[in-house]
């Protein structure tokens, strides 16, 4: 399967996008309880189906997650793909928050407390892997760290790339390219909240939110990426070409 989506054929894109359309149909095992890991929200949760089915098409093995939050989206990661081979994961977060992170906002929460569950969990969920996790925490500005993976060479090495960290659609738009360099052709690029809005008073900020980004980085790069058919909650595409 990997050396297919590495050719890209569309076919297999199709098949791809039909079944996250559909959803898996296997019930999704839990290796790590609840009372192991220590989540406060559950928004990963409904994501798990469709990455179900593109970690087991695509196995990568090196991953680049901006926004980790408290290691959600990273534990499963490591649960998922760890079992089968040794993985290099690579998570960026400045653990200060967004801006709906801050006090006053909609989410407004201690960003220390949510490091520390960040390094509990994944540490759990490193410990009960079978094969070897080598985790890269990148503790700063998502520009910062990924401007830093090109400068060291990293370009077109990760097979999946994962953008949940600022909202903000400035931000939003220099993760997207940013993470395309570093995607490799056949890789896949996963955007989340694309419908994500700010639950402000009074008309929504049209700026502030994930959408316009993604949309401007999907028509820009039209010819290089194929957009895999999902529920629109979170976008993926396919890398084409360079
Ligand atoms: C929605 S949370 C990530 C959720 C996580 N992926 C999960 O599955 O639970 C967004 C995270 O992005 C981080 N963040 C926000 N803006 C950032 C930026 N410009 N650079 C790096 N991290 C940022 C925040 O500190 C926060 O922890």
């Amino acid at each position: 399967m990997k050396a297919f989506v590495k050719q890209i054929t569309p076919p297999f894109l199709l098949e791809l996008g039909k079944r996250l359309l559909r959803g898996s149909p296997k019930p999704v095992d839990e290796r790590l309880s609840s009372s192991d890991i220590v989540l406060t929200n559950k928004w990963f949760a409904g994501n798990k189906e469709n990455w179900e089915i593109i970690i087991s098409d695509l196995n990568p093995t090196k991953i680049l997650e901006i926004g980790s939050y408290e290691g959600a989206s990273a534990c499963f990661l490591i649960e998922r793909l760890a079992g089968k081979s040794d993985i290099e994961l690579h998570c960026v977060d400045t653990w200060e928050g967004g801006i709906e992170h801050q006090a006053g906002g909609e989410y407004s929460v201690n960003m220390n407390s949510v490091e520390s569950r960040f390094k509990h969990n994944t540490g759990l969920a490193i410990q009960s892997a079978p094969h070897k996790v080598s985790l890269v925490v990148h503790k700063c500005y998502s520009d910062v760290a990924l401007v830093k993976l090109l400068a060291d060479g990293e370009q077109g090495t990760f097979d999946f790339i994962y953008v949940d960290g600022s909202h903000q659609a400035p931000d939003v738009l220099l993760d997207a390219v940013l993470s395309f360099k570093l995607l490799r052709v056949g890789g896949v690029l996963a955007f989340d909240d694309y419908l994500w809005m700010e639950g402000l008073p009074g008309q929504c900020d049209p700026l502030r939110c994930p959408k316009p980004a993604i949309d401007a980085f999907i028509n820009i790069n039209t010819r290089k990426l194929k957009i895999l058919r999902a529920p629109l909650q979170q976008f993926y595409v396919v890398k084409l070409s360079d």
